[in-house]
């Protein structure tokens, strides 16, 4: 059997997966999430549970994956009797997460050739149309949203099939310095606009939401919990198998307590940094009423703000969408790595050989038709018929398929996997196994294994049922 491939660095392996982590949940969910729940208190909040809860699955998917060196779903079939099927959870929520990840990557590809037909005043740029006419236009156009998202799921494919070193570990060493270095130029353009204190107002002042007219009420201490819990994890991206997949490639001699530490807090601070930079811009330029959240502010007030920007704003366009396109592109290749890691050491064991190349292309086609079902629904503008229709109008979920996937993969299978981890490793498996792993031949000291050790049996698992408890309800009531 060849020697199954892996991270040629350390550094490649951070950025990789801070590449994961650092995606859509950190520049649409995060900042506007903050604001809303009480800017300054909403991050002291995010960073204890990201201490309690982030960094213990972060540390424990890790240390499974490496330990086994296998993917999500045989990592727990060689590690439990009882937990043996939760690795198959990861493998369903990466296809549903990747079905609307495409879709919407594949808007921010439109949007980058849009800003570029405005630059060249081209036909193919805004064409007189605001954000709110560009974005309507593409929804209902099914044929052109399609295409955008198949380009996205070929880009995914291109190199997730070049495997994790040639291909995954390559794209994030470019591609993450590159967005770093990208939004360093929006959060100059952004917080130097006139007007922009407000939006920095909004995300940091506690109450300044409620005072300056943006929501009704503040949001209860339980909710603020739970929201910044829901965010936290699926920003990390734990509870589907991706932190274990790339813990499995990664070198027995690196430090994983320090990576995972590094993981959190570099995706923490890029959704601060998001937050500078789409901020100050919507409530500077974005219109009256703008969107702060979701796929409107992305596709409707941002597109706004860069056309109320002057000669410059298709340049400030193509930077800002191209940065979300690499930040989207890094996160979905390691939910399509989820799925063909599986497939490829499952052959491999089976003496079949490596057949990335045909696994990938396989898991892509299906993605393919997910997302093309999201494109072809149009967040809901086509009036395509859509499950859970009767709980349409009740709270958060919205008559479209990117919800629907959302809700199941996001609301329920995410927070859920997460727990399930905690309790194997916790009362089935044992942290030894993790502190084991940790200090592994090179003698690494797990500093924070009295801590892990609570946390991981007791603290995470009454979080994560907190969590999951808040999501369902946010979906579902
Ligand atoms: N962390 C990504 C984000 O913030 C989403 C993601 C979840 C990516 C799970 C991979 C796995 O957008």
């Amino acid at each position: 059997m060849e020697e199954r491939k892996g991270f040629g660095s350390n550094f490649g392996f951070l950025m990789a997966a801070i590449g994961s982590a650092v995606g859509l949940g950190n520049i649409w969910g995060f900042p506007f999430k903050m604001g809303i729940s009480g800017g300054f208190t909403f991050l002291v909040i995010y960073l204890v549970l990201a201490a309690l809860c982030g960094f213990i699955v972060m540390v424990g998917e890790l240390a499974l994956g490496r330990k086994t060196g296998k993917g999500a779903v045989a990592a727990y079939q060689v590690l439990s009797k009882k937990f043996k099927w939760v690795g198959w959870l990861g493998i369903v929520s990466a296809f549903l997460i990747m079905s609307f990840y495409c879709a919407l990557g594949g808007y921010c590809i439109k949007y980058v050739v849009l800003n570029f037909g405005n630059l060249f005043h081209a036909g193919f740029g805004s064409n007189g149309l605001d954000g709110n006419g560009i974005f309507g236009a593409l929804m209902t156009n099914q044929v052109e949203s399609v295409i955008y998202g198949l380009i996205f799921v070929v880009i995914t494919l291109l190199i997730v099939m070049g495997g994790v070193g040639g291909g995954i570990e390559k794209f994030c060493t470019i591609g993450m310095p590159a967005l770093f270095f990208m939004l360093i130029v929006v959060i100059i353009r952004a917080v130097t606009l006139p007007g922009a204190v407000e939006g920095l107002k909004f995300m940091f002042v506690p109450g300044y939401a409620v005072t300056a007219g943006i929501v009704e009420k503040a949001p209860s201490f339980m909710n603020v919990l739970s929201t910044a819990g829901g965010q936290m994890f699926f920003s990390l991206s734990l509870g589907m198998g991706a932190m274990i997949t790339y813990g499995s490639y990664l070198d027995k001699k690196q430090n994983l307590e320090k990576n995972a530490i590094i993981i959190v807090i570099a995706d923490t601070m890029i959704a601060l940094m998001a937050g500078l930079a789409v901020l100050p811009a919507a409530f500077a330029l974005g219109g009256e009423g703008a969107s702060m959240a979701g796929p409107k502010l992305l596709f409707v007030t941002l597109q706004n703000v860069f056309d109320n920007m002057g000669g410059v704003g298709p340049i400030f366009g193509i930077i800002f969408y191209l940065l979300v396109v690499l930040a989207a592109v890094s996160s979905s290749i390691s939910l399509l790595e989820v799925i063909v890691t599986h497939f490829v050491d499952k052959s491999e064991s089976e003496g079949k050989g490596d057949q990335r190349k045909k696994y990938s292309l396989i898991a892509s086609v299906l993605v393919a038709f997910l997302c093309a079902l999201v494109c072809v629904d149009g967040l809901g503008s086509n009036g395509i018929w859509v499950p859970f229709q009767s709980l349409v109008g009740v709270r958060g979920f919205n008559d479209c398929w990117l919800d629907f996937f959302d809700m199941i993969s996001e609301g329920v299978l995410m927070p859920l996997g997460a727990l399930l981890m905690c309790l194997m490793i916790g009362w089935e498996i044992g942290p030894k196994v993790v502190k084991d792993e940790i200090e592994g031949p090179e003698g690494h000291k797990m500093t924070a294994y009295g801590f892990f050790n609570v946390c991981v049996k007791v603290v995470t698992p009454l979080l994560m049922l907190l969590i999951l408890w808040g999501q369902i309800q946010s979906f579902f009531f």
